[in-house]
């Protein structure tokens, strides 16, 4: 029966696995360690414990005495314990064949000692030797066997079972085990639907994803026909090119022709984080994601489901914001069920998003940075790494296409308050005001963005705070201009373009 216990080991074979094997071992000095073994176990050190299982025939054979066989385990132990290697226990079996011992490998008898005496978890745990019996031993455990080319391993090779693991030496071993090991947390820690989204997203699926920004609506950013539905499935114009999300920084560089030193020093600073890097992109991204533009956004989102999602799919995921275009962006699972729930073909509900409004936008593409969308960092912080940034407050058509004057609009009307004086005394009014209104106010419903005046909470409420004044069938929303600095700039920008695209249906304003 196998114990179950809670630690993974490597159980390892002496002679051909960790030394040389020269026939019956007499003495320490004739223990010639392989060069790759140290390293090797070095490497596995933080996550196992070692054991080394033996089989020395010799001592029931009246060929070699067990002293002489103790005194070589113990030089190899201290040997190790002096690179810092730690050996728990050395189990040696000393029969034969014949004597039908009830401890030689490959029956189980010292792993399952192991497990009761130490906690090992077999189920967790590795066998690594250059005989078949070893792999065999792991089997008959419940463990994972490795078989080694060194020792006595290419000649009974042939002798191994079908499917068994081999390698050339105990540093390929351990490289294996780390890998499998890898894999496995992967799996383990993957939510069911994230696998199940990044599957749909390898098939040319399209899904929504939280970021710590907004929720994005995700293709493959290789697959030109999964990002055709994206725009189809947004009503996005075609010329406004999408973000491209990277689960690693050195990701960003394999999709761009040009990695300069301050694209390196922002994202150093910035990444994971809402900012987004427009450089000059490399042909493997199709022209549809960047709308035919010689240049690409991209951008490390900071969330956990995010991150997971990329990795998972194996490629980088394009997404714009995961609403209508040009409407309110949804900063919940829930906000993009109702407005484009039907369309995608899965929602993952990663819980609110923590920033609350977009990336920052910043061009690199020039030699000298260049604002084309105030977002989640903001200028100042920037500044402050990549020196004086550039900001044309509104281009009109899109080489920077974030600055559509009409964007991030509730369907009811929207106005900015201080910019039209309007007496809202007869209609049925919403507020959204940064931190309470300063006085009392004939209105039918309030939001307060932040009652302690902080702008990044203000900017995790905004887009929230709108929907909700939006699903209430008012006439009007008034919404009260921020300070305009740090977050209160970006969240300004898209109140002033809201107050513009407010009331225009989707078909109105993909003509823009
Ligand atoms: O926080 C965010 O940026 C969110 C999340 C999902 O990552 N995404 C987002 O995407 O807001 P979207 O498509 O709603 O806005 C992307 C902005 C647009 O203003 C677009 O015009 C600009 O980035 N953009 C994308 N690619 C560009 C490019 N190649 N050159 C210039 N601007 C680009
Ligand atoms: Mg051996």
């Amino acid at each position: 029966m196998t114990e179950r216990g809670t630690i993974p080991a490597v159980f390892l074979d002496r002679d051909g696995t960790i030394i040389e094997d020269r026939g019956h071992l007499r003495n320490p000095s004739e223990a010639v360690f392989f060069p790759e073994t140290l390293r090797a176990l070095r490497r596995l050190q933080k996550s196992f414990k070692f054991f080394i299982v033996t089989h020395q025939p010799g001592i029931a054979e009246g060929v070699i005495r067990a002293e002489e066989v103790a005194r070589v385990n113990e030089h190899v132990v201290r040997r190790l314990a002096q690179a810092g290697i730690c050996i728990e226990r050395v189990y040696c079996c000393p029969h034969r064949r014949s004597d039908n011992c009830g401890c030689i490998k490959p029956k189980a008898y010292y792993l399952h000692m192991a497990a009761r005496e130490f906690g090992v978890d077999l189920g967790k745990s590795f066998v690594i030797g250059d005989h078949p019996h070893d792999v065999e031993l792991a089997r008959n455990a419940g463990a994972t066997g490795i078989y080694v080319l060194t020792g006595h391993g290419t000649k009974h090779r042939s002798q191994l079972a079908a499917g068994a693991l081999v390698v050339a030496d105990i540093g390929q071993a351990a490289q294996q085990i780390l890998e499998t090991c890898a894999e496995g947390q992967r799996g383990e820690g993957l939510d069911a639907a994230v696998v199940q989204a990044a599957a749909l997203l390898r098939a040319g699926g399209v899904v929504a994803f939280p970021t710590e920004t907004v929720y994005g609506l995700g293709a493959s950013a290789l697959d030109a026909k999964a990002v055709a539905r994206v725009f189809e499935i947004k009503c996005r114009p075609r010329f406004d090119p999408l973000i491209v999300h990277v689960s690693r920084k050195e990701d960003a560089q394999s999709i761009v022709m040009d990695f300069p030193q301050v694209a390196q020093d922002l994202v150093d600073r910035f990444w994971p984080g809402p900012l987004t890097l427009v450089l000059p992109k490399c042909a493997e991204i199709p022209d549809i994601v960047t709308a035919g533009l010689p240049n690409v956004a991209i951008r490390m989102p900071d969330h956990p489901m995010a991150l997971a999602l990329i990795r998972e799919t194996d490629a980088p995921l394009a997404a714009p914001s995961a609403n209508p275009f040009g409407r309110i962006s949804p900063t919940t699972a829930e906000h993009v069920q109702r407005q484009l729930g039907r369309e995608v073909d899965l929602v993952l509900d990663g819980g609110p998003c923590r920033v609350g409004i977009e990336s920052t936008v910043l061009s690199l593409v020039d030699g000298k940075p260049a604002l084309l969308r105030a977002g989640g960092v903001p200028v100042e912080d920037i500044e402050i790494i990549a020196g004086p940034v550039s900001w044309s407050r509104c281009s009109g058509r899109p080489s920077a296409p974030g600055q559509l004057p009409q964007h991030y609009a509730p369907r009811t009307p929207l106005i900015v308050h201080g910019e039209n004086d309007v007496s809202t005394d007869e209609r049925r009014v919403g507020l959204l005001s940064f931190q309470g209104p300063a006085r009392a106010r004939e209105v039918a419903a309030v939001e307060i963005l932040s009652p302690g005046g902080n702008l990044r909470e203000a900017a995790a409420n905004l887009f929230a705070s709108l929907h909700r004044l939006d699903s209430l069938g008012l006439e009007l929303i008034v919404a009260e201009a921020l300070p305009d600095i740090g977050l209160g700039l970006a969240m300004n920008d898209r109140l002033r373009r809201a107050a513009r695209g407010s009331g225009l249906r989707c078909s109105d304003v993909q003509g823009i």
